[in-house]
């Protein structure tokens, strides 16, 4: 059975990546920030194909320790969470601290949580690693509006293809995708997409992903796009 760990799966894209991953069958280790959130989301998915795990993707000893409950191979890590970051974020104004934050756990946390299940994705005949960007972290054009944000995921494109170099010797695939803009709380009403769709095609990503695809960006239907 394909096993998928998933951070974030109270709410928003990542609940919906837990539910359809389930529904096609396959274990689901899904995070939450804490116990209570992780129960609930456990009760609102009714299946024995959902495992509850209880970390703050910035507390590294918290990951550690979620990673030494299992003792099992991982296919697949999706590192999903994620933080629109702190309301002043221009870059003739901003709120610093709130930077540093968006930093850590759009860009530092995935990595760490990487490095934490690494070893149970040595464990799998085809271990994968599919990070969660954002068409914000296109180089291609100047944007500035929630600078800390784009800056948070265009640093993760580029971690994250360092890691794929990096992981080649072990047949550890990696990859990142931009979900379009979603209707989540992140996203708003207003966003194009629904997460259904875009979960759903992320799956399909995530699924058939080989090594030859290792290091690139593709969009949630499965493009090829640049970074
Ligand atoms: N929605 C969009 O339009 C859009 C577009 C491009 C990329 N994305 C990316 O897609 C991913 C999911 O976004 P979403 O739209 O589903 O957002 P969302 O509805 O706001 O959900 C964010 C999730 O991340 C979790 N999270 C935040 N900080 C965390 C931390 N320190 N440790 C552990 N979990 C943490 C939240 O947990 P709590 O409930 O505990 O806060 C929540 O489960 C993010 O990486 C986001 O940047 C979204």
């Amino acid at each position: 059975m394909t096993s998928l760990l998933i951070t974030a799966t109270n709410r928003g894209i990542g609940l919906e990546l837990a539910r359809q991953a389930i529904g096609r069958g396959w274990l689901v280790y899904g995070s939450a920030r804490t116990r209570e959130q992780a129960e609930l989301t456990g009760r609102e998915l009714g299946s024995d194909r959902f495992v509850p795990l209880v970390f703050d993707v910035t507390d590294h000893t918290a990951v550690a320790n979620a990673a030494a409950e299992i003792d099992a191979p991982i296919d697949v890590l999706i590192n999903n969470a994620g933080i629109i970051g702190p309301d002043r974020q221009a870059t003739l104004d901003m709120d610093f601290a709130g930077f540093a934050k968006t930093l850590e756990i759009n860009t530092l946390a995935p990595l760490a949580v990487a490095q934490a299940f690494l070893p149970h994705l040595k464990r799998s005949e085809n271990g994968r690693i599919v990070t969660i960007s954002s068409q914000m972290s296109w180089m291609g054009y100047a944007k500035s509006d929630r600078i800390a944000y784009r800056a948070s995921k265009a640093a993760v494109n580029k971690v994250m293809q360092g890691l794929s170099t990096d992981l080649k010797p072990d047949n550890i695939t990696v990859a990142l995708v931009d979900p379009g803009w979603v209707r989540t709380d992140m996203g708003g009403p207003e966003a194009d997409n629904d997460p259904v769709d875009v979960a759903g095609g992320i799956l399909d990503l995530a699924g058939g992903l080989t090594q030859s695809q290792t290091g690139r960006f593709f969009k949630w239907n499965g493009e090829e796009r640049d970074f």
